[in-house]
Formats: structure tokens, C-alpha cells, sequence
């Protein structure tokens, strides 16, 4: 564990004096502002933020570090775990001290630490848990082990106000989901998918385009220039009853009509049907979840929110605004820098806890595997485990 903590913060760890965090009662913490570092190395970036969170919400994001792996993996056209770990452990020390320098922010101020706990590559959680774990103990400072996902699901709340409860469409590279946000840590699945996420179906398709890792951004840019009309794809689900996706057939019959393509013009069309069959599933996924939502909370603010890398694509956004208007629902994405993978969100899922008085003891375990909703989760075992851990 100690070799994770790098020069630079273990002489800041020893330098400053007793920090505040053991002179502090537990509804102390609570009433005052919350200084939280969030710590990411679930996948391929490595990720420190200070945020600061006032009693009644009001959030600041004070720094958001990342360093991107993208260039150590693309030769392999993926994330390798190995590859990923080690990188982590190589430059966490060094990310988080630029998060506290970029805020202004020493350790005498922080009042927790965040560290993404599960799910994902459990390498480089370890790498980033046990350097969380080492800061609070250090510091005497409150752990919030965090649910990657749930990160997520707060990610929205980093610019603007958005209230609880709300429906969320979490739509990651390992993740793709409806989910009723009642409250902290209290989420209902309404539907995730039964194969692939819809980021790994971007990223898989783009790789038999002959597009470079990640796939989801450079087949947005090939598809703008693209005609969506020139091929048809299958239409998964379209019409089932239920909130859930299926993103494996539409991988197929791309795969297939992109073997005989010839031109760099048929590949954008091809980038640019694919796109729009991803965006029409989740916004039609979406508008039957809104309708069930709906019904579930009479008289209360009907809220949509959209989060993951995925929400960084702008077909996807605006398909997922329209439905949102037309069932009379609030829309709400984060800022392109909080879609995808960052540790402001950890550090903001940490900082609401901590505010509830919920903290996690230092033995808490990484876990590769960890459903936001746990009991429909175990009750529904046809969702597959993906790369990053369980999909659903
Ligand atoms: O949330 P994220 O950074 O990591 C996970 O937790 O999975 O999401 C990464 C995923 C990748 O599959 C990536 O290709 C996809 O999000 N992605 C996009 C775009 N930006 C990122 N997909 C489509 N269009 C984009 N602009
Ligand atoms: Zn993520």
C-alpha cells in the first residue's frame, strides 16, 4: 500500500499537522461543507477531483484531474487489466496531488475521501481504494468506498440542480441501464440490457469499421458526414413490453454489411446508421420507461437524466431530449467532461454520503462486480457479466 503513495503527497501527509477530520464529531461533518478528493482507476483513466459540497447541495467542482491510458491501449485496440493496473499505480500519486494543487486545497481541509470501490477492473480499483484508504488512515479521515455507477448516476448533479427522485439512462462502456434514483444509494432497475452495453456495441462496431479505440467518439465524427437512410439495421426490441436492450444483432448485421463496403463514403453511411439505430433503441427504451416511471410517481417533478460516455454523443442526446419533451419530463445531461469517466462524480457520490453521516471502514472491499440495484440484479441472471463486471 505504500508504495502507491509517491514522494510528493507522503511528504505533504507527514508536513502538515493533525488534521481537523479527527477533531471533528460525526454531525459536525455533516452540518459543515463537505472538501472531498475522489479517487478513479476503475478502467482506463486514472482520475483525482476536489469537490466541495455545501449543507443545503450546492456543489463546486474545485479541480477534476485525468490521465487517459488511451495511448497504452490502443495498439491492442482495448483496455488490457495488466496494462491498466500498472499504470494506475504509476501515476495516482501524482494525479492526486495535482487534483489538491489545481484546488487550492490542503490536506487539513479535506473532510473525506471518495475512492471508487466496484465495479470495474479489480486491479486498478485496488490501486485506487488502498490509496484512498491510505489518506484516511493517515488523516484520520472519513472512506466512502463508491459505487462506480453511482458516481455516475450523481454526475448530472456536478452543473446543474437536479432533485431527487429522478430517472436515469446510465449508458457506459460496460453499463446500460433505466433506473428509478429515489434517493442516495436507493435505485430501482426498471431494464438494463441482455447483451452487450451500448458503448462496447459503439466500440465494436467501430473496431470492424477499422476505427481506432475508443470507438464511441471516432465513429461519432465518421457518422457526420455519413447518410443514416443508405443501410437499414435491425431494430432490436422495438415495440417489447419492457425497459430492456439488446445491442448484439445490430452488431452483427453491421459487421456483415461492413465486409463488403468500398468506399470511404458507404463506411460514414454505415457509421451514421449504426449511430442512429443505437440512439433510436435507447430513446425508445427510455420513452417506455418514463411512461412506467410516470405512473410509479403521481404528483411529483417527472426528471430524466442521461449519464456515461455514451451521453457524450450528441445524436444520442438529442434523440433522448426530444422523448424527455414530449413526455413532459425535465432533461438533463452532465457536461461532456463528466460523461465520461471521472473522479469529480466519485467524489460528489462521496460527498452526499458523507452528508447522511454514511461512511465505509477501511477493510471495505474492492469489488469487480456490483449492481446498483442488487435484488433485481440476483433476480434476474440472464444479464451477462461484461468486461467492466456485471452489466446489470
Ligand atoms: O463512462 P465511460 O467513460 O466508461 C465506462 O464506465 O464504461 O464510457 C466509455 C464508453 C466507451 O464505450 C466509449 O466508446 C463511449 O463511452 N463513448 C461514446 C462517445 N464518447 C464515449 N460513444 C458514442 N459517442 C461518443 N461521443
Ligand atoms: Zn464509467
Amino acid at each position: 500500500m505504500g508504495g502507491y503513495l509517491g514522494s510528493g503527497l507522503r511528504e505533504r501527509l507527514l508536513q502538515e499537522r493533525a488534521p481537523p477530520g479527527n477533531r471533528m464529531t460525526p454531525t459536525h461533518r455533516q452540518q459543515a461543507a463537505q472538501v472531498v478528493i475522489g479517487l478513479e482507476t476503475s478502467c482506463d483513466e486514472t482520475a483525482a477531483a476536489v469537490v466541495r459540497r455545501e449543507p443545503d447541495g450546492a456543489v463546486e467542482v474545485l479541480s477534476s484531474v485525468i490521465a487517459s491510458q488511451v495511448a497504452a491501449h490502443a495498439p491492442f485496440g482495448g483496455v488490457v487489466p495488466e496494462i491498466a493496473a500498472r499504470a494506475h499505480v504509476e501515476s495516482i500519486d501524482g494525479i492526486a496531488a495535482a487534483a489538491l494543487a489545481e484546488a487550492a486545497v490542503g490536506f487539513a481541509e479535506l473532510t473525506g475521501i471518495a475512492a471508487t470501490a466496484g465495479p470495474g477492473l479489480v486491479g486498478g480499483v485496488m490501486v485506487g481504494l488502498s490509496f484512498g484508504k491510505a489518506i484516511a488512515l493517515a488523516r484520520g479521515l472519513p472512506l466512502v468506498a463508491v459505487n462506480h455507477l453511482e458516481g455516475h448516476a450523481v454526475s448530472a448533479r456536478l452543473a446543474a440542480q437536479v432533485d431527487y427522485p429522478f430517472l436515469l439512462l446510465l449508458v457506459s462502456g460496460g453499463h446500460c441501464q433505466l433506473l428509478a434514483v429515489e434517493g442516495v444509494g436507493a435505485c430501482r432497475r426498471l431494464g438494463s440490457t441482455i447483451d452487450d452495453a451500448a458503448g462496447e456495441a459503439f466500440d465494436k462496431i467501430a473496431k470492424t469499421l477499422g476505427l481506432p479505440y475508443p470507438g464511441g467518439p471516432a465513429l461519432e465524427a465518421l457518422a457526420a458526414t455519413g447518410d443514416p437512410a443508405r443501410f437499414t439495421l435491425p431494430r432490436m426490441l422495438l415495440g417489447r413490453k419492457d425497459c430492456d436492450f439488446s445491442f448484439s444483432g445490430l452488431k452483427t448485421a453491421a459487421a456483415r454489411i461492413a465486409e463488403g463496403l468500398k468506399s470511404d463514403t458507404e463506411r460514414a453511411d454505415l457509421a451514421a446508421a449504426v449511430q442512429a439505430a443505437i440512439a433510436a433503441q435507447l430513446a425508445e427504451r427510455s420513452d417506455r420507461a418514463m411512461a412506467s416511471y410516470a405512473s410509479t410517481h403521481p404528483g411529483q417533478g417527472l426528471r430524466f437524466v442521461v449519464a456515461g460516455g455514451v451521453a457524450a454523443n450528441r445524436a444520442v442526446r438529442e434523440r433522448l431530449q426530444a422523448v424527455a419533451e414530449a413526455r413532459r419530463f425535465s432533461f438533463t445531461a452532465p457536461p461532456l467532461a463528466y460523461c465520461t469517466d471521472n473522479a469529480a462524480m466519485i467524489a460528489l457520490a462521496g460527498a452526499e454520503r458523507l452528508a447522511l453521516g454514511i461512511s465505509d471502514p477501511l477493510d471495505a472491499p474492492a469489488r469487480p462486480r456490483w449492481p446498483l440495484d442488487e435484488a433485481a440484479a440476483s433476480a434476474s441472471p440472464t444479464h451477462v457479466p461484461g468486461r467492466k463486471g456485471a452489466k446489470a
